[in-house]
């Protein structure tokens, strides 16, 4: 049985312009012990996705689908046993550390609370444990800065705060949604190996718009665009094997292979385009293309890929 699995999973948020289809139709598999990234450009849905898992979106969101936890729907789960399951066994580093940290609250104290929330701790004793777990993530000096506001740390070491609460009740499964993002490159790199050393015996989702990344920590990668998983499969075929042309074209825009960008932008999420979504970017796009919607289709075993164009 895979530790999770997404099947058919619709997300969609009413606004003034339209459903937003935020997530449409995803389906994914996590096998215990499994590392996987999401990856796709700004907008696509991996955030909604990866709080969508953990039940964390706004009380709008329209969401259908299955989303199954060593084989339980957390959807139809009641909150109460959500709240128990969410930091106990999945936790979720939220994307940005500014906004997911208390500023007025010290960060030994948030860290503490989320202890709390899940352990038989006395205050004293959950503070300990913040502080082991700020060691834990290699904070420097972490008993004082402990003691400190979120504003008083910088970049990376909020970062690693973050990680420290979402480590804190050892989860088996573990969010990361763009942990690197806004880092200088020597913080990035620690963080990765961070990450890649607390996560050995759990299953990780890395959320990331950066393939670096992904290659160093993920064995697969599944690649979104516009609500929909274009392209699945291991790290190595996707990354030197891609076949979906917006995967092309995603790994060429890294700085690293060139930084040449994909024409044009990623369609509303409101009006999708007719056939492929990605058909109005697609320099090899046919007829076909522009008319019916590709199934998801199995080229190995290990690799799934949306495109009429690809055998
Ligand atoms: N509460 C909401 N109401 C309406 N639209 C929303 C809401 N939350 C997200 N969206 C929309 O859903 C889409 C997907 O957003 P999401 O945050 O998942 O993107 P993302 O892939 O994580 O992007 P980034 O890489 O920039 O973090 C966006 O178009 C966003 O505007
Ligand atoms: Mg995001």
């Amino acid at each position: 049985m895979a530790l999770l699995e997404i099947a058919d999973l619709s997300v969609s948020f009413p606004t003034q312009d339209g459903l937003v289809k935020a997530v449409d139709h995803v389906s994914l598999k996590i096998r215990e012990g499994r590392k996987v990234g999401l990856i796709g450009e700004t907008g696509c849905g991996k955030t909604v996705l990866g709080m969508a898992i953990v039940r964390l979106l706004q009380s709008t969101a329209r969401i259908k689908g299955r989303i199954a936890y060593r084989g339980r729907d957390l959807l139809l789960m009641k909150e109460g046993e959500m709240r128990r399951l969410r930091g106990r066994e999945i936790a979720m580093i939220l994307q940005n550390p500014t906004t997911s940290l208390n500023p007025v609250l010290k960060v030994g104290d948030q860290i503490a609370e989320a202890i709390r929330l899940h352990l038989e701790k006395s205050r004293e004793e959950a503070l300990n444990l913040a502080v082991k777990m700020l060691e834990e993530v290699h904070m420097p000096d972490p008993a004082r800065r402990a003691r400190q506001y979120p504003h008083e740390l910088s970049g990376g070491m909020r970062e690693r705060v973050l990680i420290a609460m979402a480590l804190a009740c050892r989860p088996s499964f573990i969010i990361a949604d763009e942990p690197t993002k806004g880092l200088d490159a020597k913080t990035k790199m620690q963080i990765i190996d961070l990450i890649k050393g607390a996560t050995q015996e759990k299953s990780l989702m890395m959320i990331t718009h950066d393939l670096g990344v992904a290659g160093q920590i993920c064995d697969q990668i599944a690649v979104m665009y516009a609500g929909e998983i274009l392209e699945w499969g291991s790290s190595e075929e996707i990354l030197s094997d891609p076949c979906h042309p917006y995967t092309r074209g995603f790994i060429n825009s890294h700085p690293s292979r060139g930084l040449v960008p994909i024409p044009g932008s990623s369609p509303s999420l409101i009006d999708f385009p007719s056939g492929c979504k990605f058909h109005p970017r697609c320099a090899l796009a046919t007829d076909i293309c522009k008319t019916i919607h590709p199934e998801m289709k199995a080229l190995e075993e290990e690799h799934s890929v949306r495109c009429h164009l690809c055998t």
